[in-house]
């Protein structure tokens, strides 16, 4: 039996990928991937059971994340990632895990681990998932592959909002900052680096009401899966 469409939604940090797919999702009764969440979820494990990030090797962080252990759980239309059988909640946005992130990321131990996670969930379809390679690495095969972008402004202005913390001009700038040097340590990497994939198609959301980018994608989606249930 053929599996359901999978939709990926890959793109830089803050570009309204995981609220979109979150969306897309509800409205076609799919299931919704983080898969940022998943590889935060490392960095936090690492963070409490390893030394100093600057020794970190990558056998020994996803050890770390398998034992520990990371685990993504999906039912009724939720997708939940497990730190020790316990959702760990609010600590995966903390700002020491966001810094952190993209140094576990780059590890091709801990991407292969993630993988391996992320493929078995998924093997049945019916799944929007976010992230950096998902197009690329994880599902090449996907029905709908999307690349959200937006200016780094715009970006770090929603991530403060989202995040209740005022944004004058100073944060803006500064939450740009950090934005654009994680984009850049994922697009530099040896290991699926953040890149469009073939195929994918290129959405700028800078200037676009959020119900309109979410209309875009379920469009392509019914575009691609037209006659599938
Ligand atoms: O939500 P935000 O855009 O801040 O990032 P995220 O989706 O939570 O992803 C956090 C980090 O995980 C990224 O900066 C990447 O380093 C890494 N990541 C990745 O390498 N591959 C993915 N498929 C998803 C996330």
């Amino acid at each position: 039996v053929a599996r359901r469409p999978i939709i990926a939604i890959d793109g830089p940090a803050g570009s309204g990928k995981s609220t979109t797919a979150a969306a897309v999702a509800r409205a076609l009764g799919y299931t919704h991937f983080d898969s940022g969440a998943v590889y935060r979820a490392v960095a936090l494990v690492a963070l409490g059971s390893l030394g100093p990030p600057e020794t970190w090797a990558g056998a020994a962080v996803a050890g770390a994340a398998g034992r520990a252990p990371v685990a993504v759980h999906a039912g009724g239309g939720r997708f939940v990632v497990l730190v020790g059988g316990a959702p760990p909640g609010d600590a995966l946005r903390s700002d020491a895990v966001t810094q952190e992130v993209s140094r576990v990321a780059a590890m091709a131990e801990v991407r292969d681990f993630v993988n391996g996670l992320l493929r078995s969930a998924a093997v049945d379809g019916g799944v929007v998932m976010d992230g950096r390679d998902i197009g690329t690495v994880v599902f090449p095969d996907a029905e709908v592959k999307v690349f959200l972008v937006a200016d780094p402004e715009e970006r770090a202005r929603r991530r403060l909002r989202e995040r209740g913390r005022t944004s004058d001009s100073d944060a803006i700038a500064m939450e740009a900052g950090a934005l654009q040097a994680r984009d850049r340590r994922d697009s530099t990497r040896a290991v699926a680096p953040l890149v469009q994939a073939t195929g994918a198609v290129l959405i700028d959301t800078t200037a676009l009401a959020f119900e309109e980018q979410v209309r875009q994608v379920i469009a392509l989606a019914r575009a691609a899966t037209f006659g599938v249930p």
